[in-house]
């Protein structure tokens, strides 16, 4: 396998924390090992425009305690187009670049499988790509985490901790709406960790009259007990995929709050509603998104300059796999490299609730939340 000598970088999809740390160790590890390394703006789009920049040493110094992403970030619908990938994979070849590291999500991943397709390369100049798995909703397969996962649950869990004080205060109902797009995991893995009351997260698969149902059974149970003040305030966690509007579910329970206390105050029963939207995906990555990052954009680059292509960095410290999918990489036991194909595969079964992985999430919630009910 011949090793990649100029390796190009680029940032896809919505940013995440933790992506500059992976710019940075492909960086220096990849110069290190004797590559060129250069950097792409806006991701696939910027690609598209011949964008191009230096990521020598000084470029990337102190970049990994910084949020969002230095190379910027696109979404590229374009990039679905046979001809569009043509006009990128040509524009790659005049720039010298063999080898190419995507740092994304689920969309990105697919683009470059598709940009190192043997099949539409045909006699094109070779190129080989490794993907990173970096988006807060962790919802790549094969993968325990992907890159910004754990920092966006930390301000998660801060921004509840907060709204859990004036709920307490008021003895309201909460319900928080947090990124995460058709995956539920940053919902269910942060109303852990915050206490929350009620996880709704997709892959649940509950109908509106269900949800419904499953949240003023919550309020009235929880508002019912006697005992401490602090028992009497609810947070509920919502994925933002759960089919049913925030709004809606407001409007919708509140009516039913108001039909079983037709006598109360308004004003102590009606439900409040904070929707987190784009600060779940900003600040400062957390220690442990900046080590991923590093660790995982080694990994990646080392397998370039060593020829390997088609694959993902992956983060599984404990599984094991089958040959045929992947091996640990030889630079970081903890990381490896997992056929990409495989891995978008693993994705669509984990998204569409195929995985047992999402069958046991969404069976685990309901046991904990029958158990907070009691
Ligand atoms: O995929 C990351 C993500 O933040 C999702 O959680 C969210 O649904 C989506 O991106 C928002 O995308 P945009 O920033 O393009 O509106």
């Amino acid at each position: 396998m011949a090793g990649c000598k100029r390796i190009a970088i680029l940032t896809s999809g919505g940013d995440a924390p933790g992506m500059n740390a992976a710019i940075r160790a492909a960086a220096l590890v990849g110069r290190a090992a004797g590559a060129d390394i250069v950097g792409v703006e806006r991701g696939y789009r910027g690609l598209l425009d011949d964008a191009f920049v230096p990521l020598m040493p000084g470029d990337v110094s102190g970049i990994l305690r910084e949020g969002g992403t230095i190379l910027g970030s696109a979404r590229c619908k374009d990039f679905h187009h046979r001809e569009v990938r043509d006009k990128a994979r040509g524009i790659l070849a005049n720039r010298g670049i063999d080898g190419l590291i995507v740092i994304g999500g689920n969309g990105s991943l697919t683009g470059a499988l598709h940009l190192a397709d043997p099949k539409e390369i045909g006699s094109g100049a070779p190129l080989k790509i490794i993907g990173l798995p970096a988006s807060i909703d962790n919802d790549l397969g094969m993968t325990g985490m992907s890159i910004g996962v754990d920092t966006a649950m930390n301000t998660i869990v801060e921004a509840c901790d907060k709204i859990a004080d004036t709920a307490t205060a008021h003895d309201r109902t909460f319900i928080i709406e947090v990124m995460g797009r058709d995956c539920g995991y940053l919902a269910m893995t942060s109303a852990i960790a915050v206490g929350a009351d009620l996880a709704l997260f997709p892959e649940s698969g509950k109908p509106e009259s269900a949800i419904i149902d499953q949240i003023v059974q919550t309020v009235l149970t929880v508002r019912g007990r006697s005992g401490s003040r602090r028992s009497r305030r609810v947070l509920i966690i919502k994925a933002e995929g759960v089919a049913v509007p925030t709004d809606r579910l407001k409007q919708l329970v509140d009516a039913r709050l108001r039909d079983h206390a037709p006598d109360a105050d308004p004003s102590g029963i009606e439900t409040r509603v904070t929707v987190l939207g784009h600060v779940v995906r900003g600040g400062r990555p957390s220690a442990f998104d900046r080590l991923l990052g590093s660790r995982l954009g080694n990994v990646a680059v080392r397998a370039l300059v060593a020829g390997d292509s088609h694959k993902m960095a992956a983060w599984m410290p404990q599984e094991d796999l089958p040959e045929e999918i992947g091996a640990r990489s030889p630079f970081d036991p903890k990381c490896w490299l997992v056929d990409l194909a495989a891995v978008l595969a693993e994705t669509e079964n984990l998204l569409s609730g195929r995985s047992p992985l999402t069958r046991w999430r969404a069976g685990a919630f309901d046991e904990i939340e029958d158990a907070l009910l009691l």
